[in-house]
């Protein structure tokens, strides 16, 4: 899927929102949220990471997701996400183009983010705080990307 969009000389467009979710996912939520995203990404040479946190603390969620490709495919999915019920207070973190996909094996890969992966990204290591204030998550341009890289590649 990558090598069509360079051939067709498409530029690459990602973007990063935090958002909380309306109540703790059980894992059938979020198996159900996966199968959507793999259903339709693909038709959409969309590719990307979704993160998921549950915080005990507060019994809260949140979700931190990459969408990357072409930069209407990525507009319009990301729309469609931010109507999605089943979340709220979204914001974008990032968005900009990247000269490669990062996330290009995965339709909607997926991670649990648990304490140890937490503690690796200090810069999300608020997240499950009884206020959820998205604007504490901002990050310098390209930040949150990486951000999301450390979750992944964290053990
Ligand atoms: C946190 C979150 C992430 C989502 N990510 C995607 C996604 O990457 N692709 C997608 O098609 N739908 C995603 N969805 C679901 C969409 O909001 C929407 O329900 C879905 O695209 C509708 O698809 P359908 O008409 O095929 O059922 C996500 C929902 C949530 C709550």
């Amino acid at each position: 899927m990558a090598a069509e969009l360079a051939a067709k000389g498409a530029a690459m467009h990602y973007l990063v929102y935090v958002s909380q979710a309306v109540k703790p996912m059980s894992v059938a939520d979020l198996d159900a949220i996966l199968a959507q995203s793999r259903a339709n990404n693909p038709a959409l040479g969309v590719t990307g990471l979704l993160l998921y946190r549950y915080s005990p603390d507060t019994d809260s969620g949140h979700f931190i997701q990459c969408l990357e490709g072409e930069e209407t495919a990525v507009r319009t999915l990301y729309e469609t996400i931010a109507r999605d019920r089943r979340h709220h207070t979204k914001l974008v973190l990032d968005r900009g183009e990247a000269a490669a996909r990062m996330f290009g094996d995965w339709a909607m890969g997926f991670k649990n983010i648990d304490d140890r992966a937490l503690a690796a990204a200090p810069g999300f290591a608020r997240i499950g705080e009884a206020s959820f204030a998205p604007e504490r998550f901002q990050q310098p341009h390209g930040k949150a990307l990486e951000l999301l890289k450390i979750f992944f590649d964290a053990p």
